[in-house]
């Protein structure tokens, strides 16, 4: 796995005084990283997509934190305490469903211990690289078992990106489809372009290009058509928030595909590191879902593709009820039902 890491570039560097990210937004086109020196760029950045996918969210967001915290000016702890709260809430202003983004605010929070301004500086960089360094570990270790439901011969269907560029580590579904293929399995995936940033399209084909793993680009509406003709051997994808009883939200388009696996007997797998659990609500009704700007469905890539001022509907992300779930990987197990207890007892 580590070799896979040094093989792509990495999405997400700290280097001190800056946050270097890779610019999601104009993949496979162009390969630019960007250097980010304040918190409110880094923000625009998670808003922008230019850094998308849940656990990377929540790890930028940490940098950004505590980049914005570096900047205040003050020997005063408690205008130190205000201004940084202030820097939070437009971290926790920037997405609204991926949960790993609020688990980095509360940690971060926890994280501000010390006697001076410059030690509660020092103690907010050091939390940053400690989340992120935690992510990859989990992505390591959830790939591996995640591998382990893969067999010699699969076609699996992933939708969306949940690769290395969407955690900053190995990645969660494509990270499970590496690591099966580094253990000597051979592998076809099928990625669905997803509709409408195509994340699929131009992200999961180009790091599954760049792993060497066979892919096979279809647009969302040809899953169910691969599905009955008994392709696809399984579908795994990530998740940006799941509810304390199973139910996932992930990207939009992740419940038709549930529901046609379901139909078509083939496991549905859900891959997402403990940082994206909510145990706090009990269900996926609860889980905010974003609404988008409509001109990522009426335009493509910035080219106009319905006509002017027509009615749009652009929710990014839906819930997939636990009971289309064939199992949850996690860095700490793969959890099957009963969801509430499995996911109770890896959460503690
Ligand atoms: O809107 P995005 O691109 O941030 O949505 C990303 C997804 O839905 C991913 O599938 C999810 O975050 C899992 S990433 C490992």
């Amino acid at each position: 796995m580590a070799a896979f890491r040094k093989q792509i570039a990495q999405p997400v560097e700290w280097l001190d005084n800056k946050l270097r990210i890779l610019d999601q937004s104009k993949l496979p086109r162009e390969q630019s990283f960007v250097d980010l020196v304040n918190y409110q760029d880094i923000a625009s950045a998670i808003t922008e997509m230019k850094v998308r996918g849940a656990p990377a969210i929540g790890i930028v967001a940490a940098y950004g934190i505590a980049l914005g915290a570096q900047g205040i000016e003050t020997s005063s702890k408690d205008e130190f305490l205000v201004r940084l709260n202030q820097v939070m809430q437009t971290f926790a202003a920037t997405r609204p469903t991926a949960v790993n983004l609020f688990h980095t605010i509360d940690r971060m929070k926890k994280a501000v211990v010390g006697d001076s301004v410059p030690e509660l500086k020092r103690a907010l960089v050091d939390e940053a690289k400690q989340i992120h360094e935690e992510e990859i570990e989990a992505t390591r270790r959830l790939s591996q078992l995640g591998a382990e439901l893969i067999q010699d011969g699969f076609t699996i269907l992933t939708h969306c990106n949940a690769g290395p560029l969407a955690t900053a580590g190995y990645g969660t579904a494509l990270g499970a489809i590496q690591a099966a293929k580094e253990q000597g399995k051979r592998i076809n995936v099928f990625a669905t372009e997803t509709r409408p940033l195509l994340q699929g399209a131009r992200l999961t084909a180009w790091e599954l290009k760049q792993a060497g793993i066979p892919v096979t680009l279809i647009t969302d509406s040809m899953a169910g058509y691969f599905m009955n003709q008994g392709k696809i051997n399984c579908v795994i994808v990530g998740a940006d928030r799941i509810a304390a009883n199973g139910d996932v939200a992930n990207k939009i388009g992740t419940y038709t595909l549930a529901v046609l696996a379901k139909e078509n007997s083939i496991p549905f797998y859900v891959a997402a590191p403990t940082s994206t659990i909510d145990l706090s609500l009990a269900s996926g009704d609860k889980i905010p879902i974003e609404e988008r700007n409509p001109e990522e469905v009426t335009r493509i890539q910035g080219v106009p593709i319905a006509p002017e001022g027509i009615e749009v509907a652009n929710p990014a992300f839906d819930v997939t009820r636990h009971d289309y779930v064939s199992a949850i990987i996690t860095e700490k197990g793969v959890i099957r039902e009963p969801y509430v207890e499995g996911l109770k007892r890896i959460v503690s």
